[in-house]
């Protein structure tokens, strides 16, 4: 053996030591490379920057607006029962992009013709460590951000229970913010106008005024097979929000075969609280239409044997007060037939009311009582073309409508009944389940699917909130989730200010049934028999608005399905009936002529079948004087407008029901119209264009 001399062998031992070091360092920055990234995207009109950035291995996401930052690093992934977190150890696989643009056509609407424009991110993200893979997918419209996660089978993994959704939304400061709360169960609320600090946990979509330019508003789209999404303020960071989701009983949020894809996590961005009410990217998020037929499905105004059971004149029971008598649909048919309104809803036909609320409620839904000849009524309708809007009132008690699921719905579909109002008010069965969990979603598409199968739309009350699925499934046309006009009959009711905020939240998400149309609004001619029927205190209940209040209502508050709510003795003869009468339910194109959010807000829409254009102008309390200017209006025509407006003394409080309608010849685009609003008041005009 060969002796090798000691400084040799140090300077050998140098070297290899050297060596590892520097192998050393190449391997961590070659893994530091993959752990560390960005993507950049724009709106196609290059307004708007999302970046995609992977810090260490933990996915993040920011949106900028030109040099304003709308959402700074927020963190992305998931916490799962029995499977490693996705929230760090990621490696890039490949970020690709992409682009789309088309114009595609709703079947009814607020817009007939939508343009679908953005540039896509898809990043693919890898954890060795773990062998678990996460795509994200980011879609940039000029109108905000969109993104979802989708996790792709697992080597070992068929399934996930996900424990929480880390998806953040940090602001850059303590906005203002219009939310309501987090309830699991219900959207009925009035909203909070609060900065952000004092958000705990809102239902969304909750909104966010930035800056005087810069008004963002925070929802979802596309819920399918998921669990509905929350906002909870980050309690480290008074700016910060994170993504809560309703639980199953057990705890769990979402359980999910793989492949899984999220729904769509949405920021809606606009330099005017109304460029929120005119982005359609939550509809563009959702896929195309799946159905095959859509001839059933027709946009229409009602009346309904509803009113009378909140104000408590009527029963929804049988009994000597009962709504749905044969008799009395009939009345309400004769008048529906007389006055151009295509539907009539009946509640209280079938038997089983007396459950209602029980804690137990058991109805049947092909059973109706025996004051309410079903046949007769049918019969009578369609001789009179009226359509009926059957009712299904579960309580909550979902066991017991999917046994009679498929029953009810033929029953409906042998009548020639094509609209049906669900509804989930009371404790949700099985117990621990949550109106706005992932097991009630799949309720609600069930339903949806069902309903198709038997040529039926819905009216969903005590819904899951609107995300876009309309696109996709065109029968689920408008749904409840919202504090409705019903809560002026039985509690202390709807402010002013409620009607100029919805436009700019909850309607953000999609379609509402508000039910307006109450001309009533002191509830008056009830007295004397509510005296009798109802307590004391509910006497003081009365409606909040003026009465040309309730008129803008129909144009500034879209539903396709849209309700004239009040007993239709109080609309016999009434001149601001016509209103009603005149007003579509289906547009070509909607405008936002002016709004702050809380204050007021005028929308103009014109028309899907004819050239007219209707406007709606509603205040909160505070009463003044907006001049519209009328830049939407078809070029080179000339425009009669019928105006109906307050009373020079209405006052929502004093004056309620006073009002006037006035006549304006010669309008023409670019022509203001001055409209003096009342306090609690509003305006609503229909455009015709002259010979
Ligand atoms: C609550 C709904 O919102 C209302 O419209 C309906 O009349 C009652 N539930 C009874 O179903
Ligand atoms: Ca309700």
């Amino acid at each position: 053996m060969k002796f090798v001399p000691s400084t040799r062998i140090q300077t050998i031992a140098k070297h290899a030591a050297l060596l590892f070091i520097a192998l050393f360092h190449l391997t961590a920055l070659t893994m530091c490379s993959k752990q560390n990234a960005r993507h950049t995207i724009q709106s196609p009109d290059g307004r708007l920057t999302a970046n995609f950035l992977l810090k260490s291995g933990e996915p993040m996401y920011m949106l900028n607006k030109g040099n304003q930052t709308v959402i700074d690093t927020s963190h992305l992934g998931y916490k799962f029962n029995s499977l490693p977190a996705m929230d760090g150890n990621f490696e890039l696989v490949e970020a690709t992009t992409d682009s789309h643009d088309e114009t595609w056509t709703q079947p009814w609407g607020e817009e007939k013709d939508i343009r679908n424009n953005y540039n896509q991110l898809k990043v693919q993200l890898h954890n060795p460590a773990e062998n678990v893979h996460l795509n994200l997918y980011f879609r940039i419209f000029n109108d905000g951000l969109g993104f979802r996660y989708e996790i792709p089978q697992l080597a070992s993994y068929n399934q996930v229970e996900i424990a929480s959704e880390l998806t953040g939304f940090n602001f850059t400061g303590n906005h203002l913010s219009w939310w309501i709360p987090g309830d699991p169960d219900s959207y009925e609320y009035l909203y909070h106008e609060t900065p952000l600090s004092k958000i705990d946990s809102a239902n969304t979509p909750v909104t966010f005024k930035a800056d005087d330019n810069l008004y963002v508003s925070i929802h979802e789209a596309a819920l399918t097979n998921y669990a509905g999404m929350r906002l909870r303020r980050n309690e480290q960071d008074k700016n910060a929000l994170k993504s809560d989701l309703v639980p199953w009983p057990d705890g769990i949020k979402v359980k999910a075969d793989l492949p899984m894809q999220s729904p769509w996590r949405t920021i809606q961005v606009a330099e005017t609280p109304g460029g929120l009410i005119e982005s359609n990217m939550i509809l563009n998020l959702n896929e195309p239409n799946k159905l095959d037929d859509l001839s059933y499905i027709k946009p229409m105004k009602y009346v309904g044997i509803w009113w009378g059971m909140h104000i408590g004149v009527n029963t929804w029971h049988a009994g000597p007060h009962h709504g749905a008598t044969t008799e009395n649909a009939k009345r309400y048919v004769d008048f529906a037939s007389q006055h151009n309104i295509p539907g009539l809803l009946v509640e209280g036909w079938n038997k089983g009311w007396k459950s209602w609320l029980s804690g137990n409620n058991e109805q049947d839904y092909t059973q109706p009582y025996d004051d309410f000849n079903i046949q007769e009524v049918t019969r009578y309708a369609k001789e009179k073309n009226v359509g009926l809007i059957g009712h299904h009132e579960t309580g909550g008690n979902i066991p017991m409508y999917e046994k009679q699921l498929e029953e009810a719905f033929q029953y409906l579909e042998d009548r020639g009944i094509h609209a049906v109002k669900t509804g989930y008010a009371g404790e949700m069965k099985p117990e621990g389940m949550h109106h706005h969990g992932q097991w009630m979603v799949n309720h609600y598409r069930r339903v949806v699917k069902t309903a198709h199968r038997h040529k039926v739309v819905i009216d969903a009350h005590e819904p899951i909130k609107p995300t876009g699925i309309r696109r996709t499934y065109p029968n689920m046309m408008t749904r409840e989730g919202i504090r409705g006009m019903e809560y002026n009959a039985w509690s202390k009711g709807n402010p002013p200010s409620h009607h100029t905020i919805l436009p700019f939240t909850r309607l953000l998400a999609g379609p509402a049934d508000y039910t307006p149309g109450v001309f009533d609004v002191l509830l008056q001619q009830q007295h004397d028999k509510r005296k009798k029927l109802v307590s004391d205190k509910n006497l003081e209940n009365r409606v909040h608005t003026t009465l040309a209040k309730q008129l803008a209502l129909f144009v500034v508050f879209y539903s396709p399905l849209q309700m004239a709510s009040d007993l239709v003795e109080n609309y016999e003869s009434h001149p601001a009936f016509k209103f009603i009468e005149d007003v579509p339910v289906d547009w070509q194109t909607t405008r936002v002529v002016n709004g702050e959010i809380g204050q007021y807000v005028t929308i103009a829409r014109k028309d899907r079948h004819s050239e007219e254009w209707y406007i709606g102008s509603v205040t909160n309390k505070k009463k003044r004087t907006l001049n519209l200017s009328c830049s939407f209006l078809d070029s080179g025509k000339h425009y009669t407008a019928e105006v109906y407006k307050d009373g020079k003394t209405a006052h929502w409080k004093k004056n309620p029901t006073s009002y006037a309608i006035d006549t304006i010849e010669d309008i023409r685009k670019g022509s203001e119209i001055a409209v003096k609003l009342a306090g609690g008041g509003g305006a609503a005009i229909r455009l015709y264009p002259e010979e």
